[in-house]
């Protein structure tokens, strides 16, 4: 059941091209598969007497090779069948169920439309084939059904109501294969590519949604621009077509110029979407257009390598957002999020290296390790070789793997070709699961001030014996007047334990290390509150002076859920310093008055050896805002009016980083006038920026029950906004509420389990509201269980997902912790329990 990366072997035959005719029909759609078979010279073992193409939930109608039937052996997994031992025709054709196809994974239907999800492993629920990224091939596709919109990869060759055939010229793997048909409505665009090629783009959406396309649209156009300027890579085909649907288990999918979203990734309007949305949904546009380069061009040779497309995928979507609004802001924001998760993912039993070397299904591996930590190793890479260097080694990149099935090993070569470097050491970053430590250590004497690193990997699961790894430490120094007396400059740590000296220095200044967070790693660096304060009121790295107002909040949490003790003056009084400081982005302000969050003072607890108790996280951090709303309140009316937008509005990065920062001021404020401006806002709001987060201050300060109402009576027919009505009384309930407001919601006539989007409004919320969770009572958990095991038959890569709701188990008290497990073993129990959720739920549980 297990795979190992070690295992890899070619697939004996090439796929030279792949014929495809679907007759649709709900319950009974038939596909014909016509596919051209020759020995594959790379193969190890030689010609082979028997094929194994892989198959699920597929009715064999006929089979032929080279035109005479043959009947082959069917297993769950696929069939065997005997071959000629040279070159060979096989023809097939399957009857496939799409309505009753609630996994979203192969073809299926959402709203009255078909639709495909291929990657990882879901064409063989389309049709016999050997699905794997390593077989490549070039496929034509003819669709009939009664339908107006036929869609598939490619080029059209015929497009008429009822009848389509599309070619793709691009050789590609079947995870990257594509179909769409349903009545919908194009939102059209143009692209002409550097070198003169006319792209005609769409954006297709269910009637009614037309009014959300224009800026994903202007979002792709930007894409294509982008990454022409920075990449130098160029569109290839005469058409892209983007496609929004309503049940899709993630954000969106790269297929070959029929790109697939989840509508909440591409659907937007001032009136229903949040600036967040608008920055989220441009950056999956680009994402997956970015794929079209690195992902479909140069694909991955197995699913180890999914850190290749993925995690420079990620980079890349991370640099353009960084150009398209502020660096810094977009750099602070990721970090906060890789903290969150990837990094509580590397502190618990789900734990696995960037490149993993086994897996049972591979669904499980859509990680966060895998994307954002991947990403974090193509930044490494990138700030340890320069510039320059990274962009020849792309160019390499392209050049030498274009059209390959490729591997962590080739994309490193053409770093270590351009640049001579030796990067076995840094590969480890691949290799070894966890998040290194590093602990600074300063001396001072002599004008010379001597840091000296200490980095140290927990073995874990996967990485028993954990060897030193390359880390790039940027550092800059900040003197006594808070002028930069030393520039940023990056220190290559190689090996366990290793001193570098500044020389020459007047008098002893404050260290600024790992500035940009030029590293994925936990910094130890003791520094005192003086110390701290003085990088927050002068680091001239943005990056740290904002990491420097985080490290006085948590220490301060940290020591306000030890010991009860009041928030700390140093921090407030910094915190009021910078926040009123008018030459900074508002939205970099708005960033200074965020707080950890509670499961980040949780990860911070069990690092220092703690038990987290979260009634105590929650107290201490609601004493904090209340504290921050005293502090700052002679402030805070000023900030709120001096940052409303009274242009048109405009989802950009100055309208939303005004908007967030008087949305900021508004959230405390909201604790000193009882609600009272939240109220007006809410009434006058003409966007869902404003209108949203005017709720749930409102909310918060108890007089949100009537506008939930109203928001309900507006929003209940457009699906995504509502989302964002169950989601919020969820996050917003208090602690001991948050199960019993989940579980009425459950109850709620617009509760459809079925969608992904619903089921993670409800359910993603309270596995993230960490103080209602893990409530004492255990109520959280007992109700989470009951609905994974209700949604595992019906959709177990959504279910698997959510079951890294219990990864952190172990970090709480033997209360909990039995409580957890107790419904961990309860689901592990029910029988037929799917491959995804039995894998997750048995590498938590053994931990
Ligand atoms: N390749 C897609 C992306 O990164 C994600 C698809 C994941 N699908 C899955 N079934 N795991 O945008
Ligand atoms: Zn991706």
């Amino acid at each position: 059941e297990t795979i190992y990366l070690s295992d890899y072997t070619a697939f004996p035959w090439t796929a030279k091209s792949v014929d495809l005719h679907f007759t649709l029909d709900p319950h009974a759609t038939r596909v014909r598969s016509c596919i051209r078979f020759e020995p594959n010279p790379a193969s190890p073992n030689g010609p082979e007497s028997e094929m194994f193409l892989h198959g699920e939930k597929l009715k064999l109608i006929h089979a032929k090779i080279d035109g005479a039937p043959v009947t082959p052996t069917l297993t769950n997994e696929g069939l065997t069948i005997a071959v000629p031992s040279g070159s060979f025709t096989w023809e097939a054709e399957v009857e496939i169920d799409p309505a009753n196809n609630t996994a979203l994974e192969g073809l299926y239907m959402s709203g009255g439309m078909y639709c495909t999800q291929c990657e990882a492993e879901g064409f063989r629920k389309i049709t016999y084939y050997p699905d794997r990224p390593d077989v490549m091939s070039v496929f034509s596709v003819t669709i009939d059904g009664p339908h107006p919109v036929l869609l598939s990869n490619g080029n059209p060759v015929v497009t008429s109501d009822n009848h389509a055939q599309w070619h793709d010229p691009w050789p590609k793997p079947a995870y990257l294969f594509a179909l769409v048909a349903g009545d919908l409505i194009a939102h059209s665009g143009q692209f002409t590519t550097r070198s003169g090629r006319d792209v005609t783009l769409n954006l297709y959406v269910r009637p009614g949604d037309e009014g959300k396309c224009a800026f994903g649209m202007q979002a792709l156009k930007d894409s294509m621009k982008w990454d022409e300027d920075v990449y130098g890579r160029e569109y290839d085909l005469d058409l892209f077509n983007i496609v929004a649907v309503d049940d899709f288990n993630m954000g969106a999918m790269e297929n070959k110029g029929l790109n697939i979203f989840n509508s909440s990734a591409v659907l937007a309007s001032q009136e229903t979407s949040t600036d967040l949305n608008f920055e989220r949904i441009e950056a999956i546009i680009a994402h997956e257009y970015f794929h079209n380069w690195t992902g479909n061009r140069i694909t991955c040779r197995d699913w180890f390598q999914l850190c290749l497309k993925e995690g420079l995928t990620v980079f890349r979507d991370s640099q353009f957002t960084a150009d398209m609004r502020s660096e810094p802001v977009k750099r602070i924001g990721d970090v906060i999020d890789l903290r969150g998760r990837q990094f509580a993912e590397d502190q618990g039993p789900l734990a696995h290296p960037v490149r993993p070397e086994s897996f049972q299904e591979i669904n499980n591996f859509y990680t966060a390790t895998i994307y954002e930590k991947g990403a974090e190793v193509i930044r490494m890479l990138k700030t340890l070789v320069g510039d320059q260097a990274y962009r020849e080694a792309l160019d390499l990149y392209f050049e030498r793997h274009d059209g390959d099935a490729a591997t962590i090993e080739d994309w490193l070569q053409v770093f270590e070709d351009t640049t001579g470097r030796d990067l076995s050491q840094f590969k480890r970053w691949y290799s070894q699961a966890g998040t290194p430590r590093v602990a600074v250590n300063e001396a001072w004497a002599d004008g010379t001030l001597t840091l000296t690193f200490t980095q140290t990997l927990a073995p874990s699961a996967t990485t028993a014996d954990p060897q030193p790894q390359v880390i790039p430490l940027a550092v800059g120094l900040i003197g006594k007047d808070g002028r930069e007396v030393a520039s940023t400059q990056v220190l290559e740590m190689t090996q366990a334990s290793q001193s570098f000296a500044f020389e020459g220095l007047t008098e002893a200044p404050v260290a600024s290390i790992l500035r940009g967070f030029s590293a994925p790693v936990v910094l130890d660096h003791p520094l005192s509150d003086a110390q701290r304060a003085h990088l927050l009121a002068h680091d001239t790295d943005p990056f740290n002076r904002w990491e420097a107002g985080r490290n006085l909040a948590q220490a301060s949490l940290l020591d306000m859920i030890r010991t009860g003790v009041k928030p700390n003056a140093a921090y407030l009084a910094g915190l009021k310093t910078v926040v009123t400081d008018a030459t900074l982005d508002p939205a970099y302000r708005a960033l200074m008055m965020g707080l950890p969050s509670h499961s980040d003072l949780a990860t911070a607890l069990h690092d220092a050896g703690d038990i987290p108790d979260p009634e105590a996280i929650h107290t201490a951090v609601e004493t904090m805002r209340t504290a921050q709303a005293t502090d700052l309140a002679e402030h805070l009316e000023e900030l709120y009016a001096a940052h409303q937008v009274s242009e048109a509005y405009q989802p950009d990065a100055a309208q939303s980083g005004a908007r967030a920062l008087a949305n900021a001021a508004l959230s405390l404020l909201s604790r000193n006038d009882g609600g009272a401006l939240a109220q007006q806002q809410y009434a006058s709001a003409d966007n869902m920026t404003q209108q949203l987060s005017a709720l749930g201050a409102a909310i918060r300060a108890g007089v949100g029950a009537p506008m939930l109402e109203q928001f309900q009576q507006q929003w209940r027919d457009d699906r995504l906004v509502m989302d964002k009505w169950f989601a919020l009384q969820v996050v917003q309930a208090k602690p001991e509420d948050a199960a019993a407001t989940a579980k009425a919601l459950t109850e709620h006539a617009d509760f459809n389990w079925k969608n992904p989007n619903r089921f993670r409004a409800v359910f993603g919320s309270l596995a993230m509201h960490h103080a209602g969770f893990h409530h004492g009572s255990g109520d959280g958990y007992r109700l989470l269980a009951d609905w994974l095991i209700k949604l595992d038959p019906v959709n177990p890569q959504t279910t698997a997902r959510m079951c890294s709701a219990f990864q952190t188990w172990k970090r709480y008290d033997p209360a909990r912790q039995s409580l957890i497990l107790e419904q961990v073993n309860q689901i592990l129990t029910k029988p037929d329990l799917s491959r995804d959720t039995t894998e997750m739920l048995t590498r938590i549980a053994e931990a």
